[in-house]
């Protein structure tokens, strides 16, 4: 049997996965599947070129479909734009070029009436240097500059940065100030762009502001946060050298600006914040830490609920690097009584279609995939979306929460020759033009039509999007891939909708032992298999749920396919 739905009883899932018998059941953030909406590429419902509220309102529908529980939008607040919206001007507003506060109260509303929770993205490292804080600063305010991290610089006359720190996107992570009398003065720290100055969470004054912010969209229905950053609030006292010097940034090995313990007390207090509300409020994190040992301390029981795992989306497409990492992470989430939160893609890293579309090392990749090495490799892009369709039914497969990045359900692949004069990801300008930058999995999604800009904006004579598109993604358009079977997209709606039915709750993966190159695992009633290698390997002629390759045969695991099958 494929891709048929298996109608089974609520009580038989229950019994089926082991869930009613061996363990509670989970609370909806445990095992959510969550779409994240970039929400500038999603869709644009006012014709400047440039996703918005309209447009994301219009096409929750959609969204709705696909058979998600939750949206995590990205940040939407008014912002000067320097890093995509990861520059806050405003934690208490929507930016206008997406809408206006009564718009987002609507679209909260009206997700929740599709069944969706919605998750908002808080950025607490940083302000965007034009935030009412940031400019009292500016203006010689004291009270003000306490709450970001100025210092004196080294040498004479001040002239060198306080310590050597690096921005994540390249270049010193301090930049200098001139003084109300025209002479140089100290400098601020910013752990990104300089349009992003690093806030002091020593100051309670800090503490206590984004305790509000998060009372503020709270108060206004919103499910839980995304944490920007959130390894990078505290940093070590009296902010030492790193000392190495690294030309690339650094997030995954120890850093006097990184992952410090105090770290934790910030988000104790959050947690009461999130708890004091009926139902309670969740959070996940973004933590680029050095070890899933130092991720499970954000996830004990009075911290964060979740935080992503990124050794999961920086494992090469092996079975053994992805079956450490899957363990590695399980186990590590387990002893604080944390599920898992797997993801592939996000805005920040280059697509997975495009990852696996090329030759695939033996180790974890930085975190931004390599994308300066990897240029000389040419993509085999039916290669990588061939894994892609494989690793999602791996993902979806895993208990635990999984998040989807809008567009890999249409198997986008990253953009990798935009022109040098479009792009607008600070990394490109802050690296002296070495890294192209996370632009290439930004660019606006291909509704309908075949051709740019395949229906982005809603309204006739719209501006072009703020990205261009690829003429060869007329055949990924949503319009296209709904009427074909054999679509990503038909695939994700599938495997969403099986998973609903067979792989609920908590129940740990208990592996199979299989041919090297091959992951098998059992959930319940399912079995998961996924071949990794180049060779065809023989399965067991069980009932298939559902597999990868549409023209699969039985009895046989093509190579970079995975199948459900589930016990007759
Ligand atoms: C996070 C965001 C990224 C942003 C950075 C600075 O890593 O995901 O897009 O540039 O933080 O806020």
């Amino acid at each position: 049997m494929v891709y048929a739905t298996v109608y089974v009883t609520a009580r038989e899932t229950q019994l089926l996965s082991g869930s009613a018998t061996e363990q509670p059941v989970a609370a909806w953030w445990e095992t959510a599947v969550v779409y994240q909406v970039y929400i500038r590429s999603f869709r644009d419902g006012d014709g400047d070129g440039l996703g918005d509220l309209a447009g994301l309102r219009e096409r929750l529908p959609y969204v709705a479909s696909l058979g998600v529980d939750a949206l995590w939008i990205n940040p939407w607040y008014p912002s000067p734009m320097a890093d995509a919206g990861y520059d806050v001007a405003d934690y208490r507003d929507i930016e206008p070029s997406f809408g206006t506060l009564a718009e987002a109260e609507n679209f909260i509303a009206e997700a929740h009436a599709l069944g969706l929770k919605v998750l908002l993205d808080i950025v607490p490292n940083h302000t965007s240097s034009e935030h009412a804080w940031f400019k009292a600063a500016l203006a010689g305010d004291q009270e003000a500059r306490a709450r970001y991290i100025f210092r004196p610089g080294q040498g004479a006359g001040g002239d060198l940065p306080p310590n050597d720190w690096r921005s994540n996107f390249g270049g010193p992570a301090w930049t200098r100030l001139s003084e109300a009398n025209g002479k140089p003065g100290d400098w601020y720290l910013h752990l990104f762009a300089p349009e992003q100055p690093d806030l002091d969470w020593t100051n309670p004054e800090v503490r206590s502001e984004f305790e509000d912010i998060l009372r503020f969209w709270f108060d206004r229905d919103v499910d839980g946060f995304r944490i920007d950053v959130a390894h990078g609030l505290s940093k070590a006292e009296g902010l030492p050298d790193f000392g190495a010097q690294p030309e690339a940034p650094v997030h995954l090995e120890p850093h006097p600006a990184w992952d410090q313990d105090d770290v934790h007390e910030i988000y104790r207090g959050w947690r009461k914040v999130a708890d004091s509300y009926e139902p309670p409020r969740i959070f996940v994190a973004e933590a680029w830490v050095s070890s899933n040992e130092r991720l499970a301390q954000y996830l004990r029981p009075d911290e964060l609920h979740t935080a992503f795992q990124f050794d999961f989306l920086r494992a090469p497409w092996r079975a053994k690097a992805m079956r450490e990492v899957i363990d590695d992470a399980s186990e590590s989430a387990a002893e604080v009584g944390a599920p898992s939160t797997w993801v592939l893609s996000n805005h920040d890293v280059v697509r997975h279609v495009t990852r696996y579309a090329r030759s695939q090392p033996g180790h974890l990749v930085e975190s931004g995939w390599d994308r300066s090495r990897w240029s000389d490799e040419a993509p085999d892009i039916a290669l990588g979306t061939r894994r892609a369709r494989a690793a999602v039914l791996l993902t979806l497969a895993l208990p635990g929460v999984s998040y989807l990045y809008q567009g890999e359900e249409l198997g986008l692949y990253e953009v990798e020759d935009l022109p040098g004069n479009l792009r607008q990801d600070p990394t490109w300008v802050q690296s002296g033009y070495t890294d192209p930058g996370r632009d290439g999995c930004r660019v606006p999604l291909p509704w309908s039509g075949s051709e740019p800009p395949f229906g982005f904006s809603s309204q006739a004579g719209s501006a072009q999007p703020w990205l261009p598109q690829p003429a060869d993604w007329a055949s990924l358009t949503q319009e296209s891939q709904e009427r074909d079977p054999g679509s990503m997209l038909s695939l994700y709606r599938t495997a969403l909708g099986l998973r609903a039915t067979w792989l609920v709750g908590l129940t740990p993966v208990q592996w199979i032992d299989a041919p090297s190159g091959v992951l098998a695992f059992r959930r319940g009633a399912i079995e998961c298999w996924v071949n990794t290698g180049s060779d065809e390997v023989e399965v067991a002629d069980k009932e298939v749920l559902l597999r990868s390759v549409p023209a699969g045969a039985a009895g046989v695991l093509l190579p970079d396919e995975a199948v459900w099958f589930v016990e007759s």
